[in-house]
């Protein structure tokens, strides 16, 4: 069912009770648009554009191969932006849900680590870390919290260069992640999908295998997407406006 803001009331209390009774078995599944309100880009859309490239050319392995600059001049660029961002009302949102024992986990597509920041705990980020980077030759792997100067930058151990260590177009996901997401969607009651476009996979499977295990799917998201079709409630908003609706509705219970 889709909902515009202003019909939001009428179902404000079923997603209470949803929520409620599901005895903190809820899941929260992000994509960039959750991001957005903190002055991160999205994906897709205009102003996922760099150099006039889009994330599927430049998250992308080949074009790592063919010109590690570039792909490290669009990285440079996201964690300056990063660096300076802070966590939006509904990271904070999502943060106090769980504080409130409301919310099981975060998975998010999301390599910007603004999750934890706004302090959720169980984060399981199946797409990486922008602040983790590892060598393209040996096992070296390294924690950074402030963008790189150097580019490309260049692996202590045997000298080849470093990359992103984040999960780019045609490579697995991180085992772990996956086999715990997994894990988490079939048993959620719950499952709150928030600013994706329901396009990259495996993320994408995500909410019709909740739905399929029974879960009630809520999709915030301002636009349609394949998630919205699969969604109890697809609430054309944005996130940083509904989410602190929701737990704030849940404060007066
Ligand atoms: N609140 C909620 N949703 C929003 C907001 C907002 N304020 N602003 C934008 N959105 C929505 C957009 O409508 C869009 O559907 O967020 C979604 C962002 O979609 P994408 O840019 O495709 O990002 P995402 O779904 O996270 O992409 C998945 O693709 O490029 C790869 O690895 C990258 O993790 C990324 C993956």
């Amino acid at each position: 069912m889709i909902i515009k803001k202003e019909e939001l009331g009428e179902v404000l209390p079923s997603i209470q009770e949803e929520i409620l009774n599901a005895n903190g078995n809820v899941v929260a599944l992000t994509g960039a648009g959750i991001s957005k309100a903190s002055g991160i880009p999205t994906f897709r859309g205009p102003e996922g554009k760099f150099k006039g490239k889009d994330s599927t050319e430049l998250a992308n392995p080949y074009t790592f191969s063919q010109n590690p600059k570039l792909v490290w001049e669009w990285y440079k660029y996201r964690m300056e932006i990063i660096h300076k961002a802070k966590p939006n009302p509904a990271h904070l949102a999502l943060a106090e849900l769980e504080n409130k024992g409301l919310l099981n986990a975060v998975i998010t597509q999301n390599v910007d680590g603004l999750h934890q920041k706004a302090g959720n705990k169980n984060v399981i980020e199946i797409h990486g870390s922008i602040w983790r980077m590892k060598c393209v030759n040996c096992d070296y792997k390294t924690q950074i919290n402030e963008p790189i100067s150097k580019i490309p930058p260049r692996c202590p151990n045997c000298n080849n260069i470093l990359r992103p260590d984040v999960v780019w177009y045609g490579e697995v996901l991180p085992e772990e992640a996956i086999k715990k997401s997994h894990e988490l969607i079939r048993n959620a009651k719950v499952l709150i999908v928030v600013g994706t476009s329901g396009l990259v996979m495996p993320a994408a499977r995500f909410p019709g295998i909740a739905a399929a295990f029974g879960a009630t799917v809520i999709d915030i998201n301002p636009i349609i997407t394949p998630v919205s079709e699969i969604a109890k409630w697809a609430i054309l908003e944005k996130a940083e406006e509904i989410l602190p609706l929701i737990v704030s509705s849940l404060n007066k219970t």
